[in-house]
């Protein structure tokens, strides 16, 4: 079994998500989204449209993980290829951990597993914006070779205050990611 499928100490499973998760993983990227600190949507997308994501990313075979514990979903990490032809080598990175499970290696465990799917699917280039007050989540991108390319000023404008993001991304052939 691969080490990041496998249980952790916790009884924490790092697995593809399946149709069986797609209740559970709504309702986490619900309490995430509803920090309003991270992610660009701050209520998770009524229950059909995340099912309709989930099922495409799915049959387009994107990479995209899950983290059980006791059956239920407690953080994710997906990436999804742009739609556009002279852009498909291109992949987008987002994911999420619940507050109470945070800093226990879900994250790093998540974010490898599906970086080494990607690379295995041919990706050449992964990306994210993360906003620049997101020290953790930064931390996490740059131990796993991502590199900040630019500012985007303004990204965000939540509850009347704009917060910049930094564009990252990760270069499979330049980081000799393994
Ligand atoms: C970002 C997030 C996914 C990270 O998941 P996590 O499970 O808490 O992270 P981990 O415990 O795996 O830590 C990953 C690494 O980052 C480091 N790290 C975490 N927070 C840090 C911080 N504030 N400063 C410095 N390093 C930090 C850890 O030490 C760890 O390094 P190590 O593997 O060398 O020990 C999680 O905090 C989260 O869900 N945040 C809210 C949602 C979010 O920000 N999503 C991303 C939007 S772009």
């Amino acid at each position: 079994m691969d080490a990041a499928a496998s249980p952790d100490t916790l009884g924490i499973r790092i697995e593809p998500i399946a149709a069986v998760h797609i209740d559970n993983f709504h309702r986490t990227l619900d309490v995430v989204a509803r920090e309003k600190k991270y992610l660009s949507m701050l209520e998770a997308p009524p229950l059909p449209q995340t099912r309709e994501f989930v099922m495409g990313m799915i049959a387009k075979g994107n990479p995209q993980f899950v983290a059980t514990a006791e059956g239920e979903v407690v953080g994710w990490c997906d990436i999804s290829r742009h739609f556009f032809p002279s852009r498909a080598h291109r992949g987008r990175l987002g994911m999420g951990v619940l507050p109470a499970y945070r800093g226990r290696g879900l994250g790093r465990r998540l974010i490898e597993t599906a970086l080494k799917a990607a690379q295995e699917a041919g990706f050449v280039r992964v990306e994210l914006d993360v906003y620049e007050d997101n020290a953790g989540a930064i931390a996490l991108y740059e131990k796993v070779g991502f590199a900040p390319e630019g500012i985007v000023r303004r990204a965000a404008c939540i509850d009347g205050r704009f917060i910049d993001a930094i564009s990252m991304a990760l270069l499979f052939d330049e980081r000799g990611f393994s």
